[in-house]
């Protein structure tokens, strides 16, 4: 299959993870049309919503529009149709509509998953012709930099598994293990997320190319909230956003989603 021309995933990108909420369609419909109504005419940010996979088929037919990308949380690590009792395929989840999924988040690898299961779930996503959501982190920090060691190995599983064509549809989204699900005081230093997204474009450059190592996108998560983000936006070289729980309230998103649109938008200016 030939690689998609264009990413849909552009830079600055602020995704939602939804979770596992809201517990009925209804609410999530609710949630979504509050995100829609700033997200429909923000032109210098691209938002990516990925609900519970069982919501995507409604929402994309009842959104309908294209200023939205929807996603999914998870595919299986099986492809096509098979005998896999509770499993939802990429070809499934793209039929519905839906963009992009996240793959490897850390609270699906704490439920078992292994890298054997992520190569498998993201080739499987881009041969759907949806793009990937990557995400990566440490469980902790150490003084010697082991992390470092442990980020590599994370970004070169998958990315020397997956054909070079396909390379620059995915995203990569850092997610310290640490950071993940708190307030703002939780969330990475300035400092340490410039350090982590130069690492992470470091390794790009030296194993496959300076292009790639520029075009990739990377996405910081963990304790996003909208008092910090453009302290984390600004001058830490990443593209965006994943957002966990600040992304179940419409306003609180929505004023992150402005943050990054109006900072783009100066930068533009600027250039
Ligand atoms: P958080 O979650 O924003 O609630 O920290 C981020 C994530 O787990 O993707």
């Amino acid at each position: 299959m030939d690689s998609m021309s264009q990413n849909l995933l552009t830079s600055p990108t602020v995704a939602a993870n939804w979770k596992m909420h809201p517990d009925n369609l209804h609410e999530a419909e609710k949630l979504f049309a509050g995100i829609k109504r700033t997200a429909s005419y923000l032109k210098n940010v691209t938002t990516v919503v990925c609900p519970p996979a069982l919501f995507l088929g409604a929402m994309s037919k009842s959104y309908g529009g294209t200023k939205i990308l929807l996603g999914s949380q998870d595919v299986s690590k099986f492809s096509g149709v098979g005998s896999q009792t509770g499993e939802v395929s990429a070809e499934m989840v793209a039929d519905t509509g839906a963009k992009v999924s996240i793959v490897g988040h850390s609270e699906r690898r704490a439920m078992g998953e292994d890298t054997a299961d992520i190569k498998a779930k993201i080739m499987n996503v881009l041969n759907a012709d949806m793009e990937v959501i990557y995400c990566i982190g440490e469980s902790s920090r150490d003084e010697a930099g082991e992390y470092l060691a442990f980020l590599q190995k994370q970004i070169l599983d998958v990315f020397k598994n997956v054909p070079s064509r396909f390379h620059e549809q995915i995203t990569i989204a850092y997610e310290p293990l640490w950071a993940i699900g708190g307030g703002a005081d939780k969330a990475v230093t300035r400092h340490d997320l410039h350090q982590a997204s130069l690492f992470i474009r470091k390794i790009l450059q030296g194993h496959f190319s300076p292009a790639l190592a520029q075009n990739t996108k990377i996405l910081y998560g963990g304790s996003v909230k909208r008092d910090n983000a453009r302290e984390l936006f600004v001058g830490t070289n990443i593209d965006g956003f994943l957002i966990g729980g600040a992304s179940l309230n419409a306003d609180h998103f929505c004023d992150i989603l402005r943050i990054v649109n109006d900072l783009n938008e100066a930068k533009s200016d600027e250039e």
